[in-house]
């Protein structure tokens, strides 16, 4: 929907090669541009450094498309915590941070002072 709508695009995911392959086909077919940030979302700085690279580049986001995310499955009690804490940052933590404090108050007004606000 987006590429139909010629709209520039910031791929965001840990796997550079599938984003690039991603941004190659969407070049191809639809002739929009993207942006391919690797990013670890569990990485709780990772937020930080997306904003950072977007700003430096001049990039301002519009939309946010979050699908980023994972499933742990098995009984609560036995899977590992590392990996439940992971899930709660990537689904959770950094979605919240994304909308709260990374991207909707651009969205909403000029911005004066980003992080830490
Ligand atoms: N598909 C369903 O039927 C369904 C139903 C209900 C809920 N959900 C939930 O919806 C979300 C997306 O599901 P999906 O089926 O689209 O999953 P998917 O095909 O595995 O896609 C998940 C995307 O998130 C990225 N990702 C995962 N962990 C990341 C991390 N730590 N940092 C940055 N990017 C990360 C993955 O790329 P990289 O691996 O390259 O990072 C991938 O592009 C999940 O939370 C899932 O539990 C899905």
């Amino acid at each position: 929907m987006f590429c139909r709508r010629w709209c520039q695009l910031v791929l965001v995911a840990r796997n550079a090669q599938a984003l690039q392959s991603l941004a190659d086909d969407l070049h191809e077919k639809y002739k929009v541009a993207s942006h391919v940030l690797t990013a670890d979302l569990g990485r709780p700085e990772t937020l930080k450094r997306i904003f950072n690279q977007l700003q430096s580049s001049g990039i301002t986001i519009d939309v946010l498309v979050n699908n980023a995310g994972f499933g742990a499955r098995g009984p609560f009690v036995a899977l590992p915590l590392k990996r439940q804490l992971e899930m709660v940052q990537v689904n959770i933590t950094a979605l919240t941070q994304s909308h709260r404090i990374v991207f909707l108050p651009g969205m909403i007004a000029p911005p004066k002072k980003w992080w830490g606000a």
